[in-house]
C-alpha cells in the first residue's frame, strides 16, 4: 500500500483546486503540496513527509531550513533588510568581497533571478566588446540544448520549443553550436565575438557532462581569441558536483561566473556575476540595476552560505556521497534504468520508456515518498540536499527499483 492510499487527500485536493483557479498554468507540479520542509524532507499539507531529491533545482543544496542561514536570516530580519542600492548597505560589500574570494574574481554584480544574473552577463558582454574589444555587431555563442532561464533574450537562444513558441520575437546576436564540440565552438567564433556562454555541466538538459577536453578547449580558444567565457553556474554550483564550481573538476577558470539558486541559502532569490574589474568596470552608474538586488538581507544570507562553501564540508558529503548515489543507481542499468550521468549528488536517469514516462515514474515514487523531477520526457532528475544520508539514498533507490520492477 503507498502512502497516498492510507491517508486523506481532502486538503491537498481543496489546495491544488485552489491553485488550477488562481495559480497562472507555467507549470505541472506533482500533486504534493508542501507545507513544512527540514534538511532533506518536505512535509505535505496533510503530515505525510517525503525524501527531497530535487532540492528545488539545487536552490536548497544545504538542506531546507539550514540552521546557520536561518539564525543569519532571523538576525538580519531584525536589522535591515531593503534599502535599495540608492544607499550602501554594511552587509552588500562584504558579501561581495568574500563571493569574489571564494571565484578568484575582484567583484560582483548582485541580482536576483538565475535569468538576471545570465542577462546581466549578455549586457556585460556586450558593452565589453563595444568599450573594450571594439565590436560593434556583437555575437555570442552558446551551446546546443542549454537552458539559461526564462526572459525573452534568453529563450532566443533555446532549443526548446515549448519555451519559444509564440513568445517572438526575438532577440538576435546569438549562434548556437552543439555542447561538447569544441571544434564547432572555434568554427562559429569570429572577430566579432564578444563571449562564449554555457553550463559546464548541462542541467536541464539531463545532466550531460562533457567530454574531459571540451571545457580546457574553449577555454583556451577564449583566451586565443579574446573572447569571454561565461560559466553559467546556477545550477551545477555552490558544491552542487562535489567542488565549489563543477569548472573546477576540469581546472579551467572563465572569465565570467554566474551564479544563484542555492547562492540565496535556499531562503531568498539571490544570483551574480563575478568577474575581474577589467570586465565588470564597463558598468558605470544608471547602466544596469535592480531594486531588489544585492539588498541586506540577501547579502547577509550570501555571506553565511560563502563562509559555510570556505569550509567545504558540503563539497565533501557531495563528493563522498555522490559516488554512493552513483554506484547504487547503476545498479538499475538493465533493470529499467538505461543510463546515469553526472558528478557528486547529480544525477541523470534515463529510464526505459517502456516502463512509463518520467513524469508517470516522478509521480509513482512521490506517492511512495520519494520526490524527483523528471526531464526531457525519460529522464530523472536525482539532485537531493547535500545534507541527505546514504540511508536515505539507499531508501530512495529502493523505491526506484520497486517502481521500475512494477512497471516491467
Ligand atoms: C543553468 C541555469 N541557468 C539559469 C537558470 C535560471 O534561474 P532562475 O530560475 O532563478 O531564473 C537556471 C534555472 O534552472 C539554470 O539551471
Amino acid at each position: 500500500m503507498t502512502i497516498l492510499e492510507t491517508m486523506t487527500t481532502e486538503a491537498t485536493d481543496a489546495a491544488i483546486d485552489l491553485d488550477r483557479r488562481h495559480v497562472a498554468h507555467n507549470y505541472s507540479p506533482l500533486p504534493v503540496v508542501a507545507a513544512g520542509a527540514e534538511g532533506a524532507w518536505i512535509t505535505d499539507i496533510e503530515g505525510r513527509r517525503y525524501l527531497d531529491c530535487l532540492a528545488a533545482y539545487s536552490a536548497v543544496n544545504f538542506g531546507h531550513r539550514n540552521p546557520e542561514v536561518t539564525a543569519t536570516a532571523h538576525a538580519q530580519l531584525d536589522t535591515v533588510t531593503l534599502v535599495s542600492r540608492a544607499f550602501h548597505s554594511d552587509r552588500l560589500a562584504p558579501f561581495c568581497a568574500a563571493l569574489a574570494g571564494l571565484c578568484g574574481k575582484d567583484m560582483v554584480l548582485p541580482m536576483n533571478s538565475g535569468a538576471e544574473a545570465v542577462e546581466s552577463s549578455i549586457k556585460v558582454a556586450r558593452k565589453w566588446g563595444v568599450d573594450v574589444k571594439g565590436v560593434t555587431d556583437a555575437n555570442i555563442v552558446v551551446a546546443r540544448n542549454n537552458f539559461h532561464g526564462r526572459t525573452t533574450t534568453i529563450i532566443s537562444f533555446s532549443d526548446d520549443d515549448t519555451a519559444r513558441r509564440g513568445f517572438g520575437p526575438y532577440t538576435p546576436g546569438f549562434r548556437s553550436v552543439p555542447f561538447g564540440d569544441a571544434a564547432a565552438m572555434a568554427d562559429a567564433v569570429d572577430e566579432n565575438t564578444v563571449a562564449v556562454l554555457l553550463e559546464p555541466i548541462q542541467g536541464e538538459a539531463g545532466i550531460i557532462v562533457p567530454p574531459d577536453d571540451y571545457l580546457p578547449r574553449v577555454r583556451a580558444l577564449c583566451t586565443d581569441r579574446n573572447v569571454l567565457m561565461i560559466a553559467d553556474e546556477i545550477q551545477s554550483g555552490l558544491a552542487r558536483t562535489g567542488r565549489t564550481f563543477a569548472c573546477d573538476h576540469w581546472d579551467v577558470v572563465p572569465d565570467v561566473y554566474l551564479l544563484g539558486k542555492a547562492l540565496g541559502g535556499g531562503v531568498v532569490p539571490l544570483s551574480a556575476v563575478v568577474a575581474d574589474r577589467d570586465v565588470l568596470e564597463v558598468l558605470h552608474p544608471g547602466e544596469h540595476g535592480s531594486t531588489f538586488g544585492g539588498n541586506p538581507l540577501a547579502a547577509a544570507i550570501g555571506s553565511t552560505v560563502v563562509e559555510m562553501l570556505r569550509r567545504g564540508e558540503f563539497q565533501t558529503r557531495s563528493t563522498e556521497l555522490g559516488a554512493h548515489l552513483h554506484s547504487r543507481l547503476r545498479e538499475l542499468i538493465g533493470r529499467g534504468v538505461v543510463e546515469v550521468r553526472g558528478k557528486g549528488l547529480w544525477a541523470g536517469v534515463d529510464i526505459d520508456p517502456v516502463h512509463g514516462s518520467g513524469k508517470q515514474i516522478s509521480t509513482m515514487l512521490a506517492d511512495r515518498g520519494v520526490l524527483v523531477k523528471d526531464t526531457h520526457g525519460s529522464t530523472l532528475r536525482f539532485a537531493p540536499p547535500l545534507v541527505i544520508t546514504a540511508d536515505e539514498i539507499d531508501w530512495a533507490v529502493h523505491l526506484l527499483g520497486e517502481v521500475l520492477a512494477e512497471t516491467a
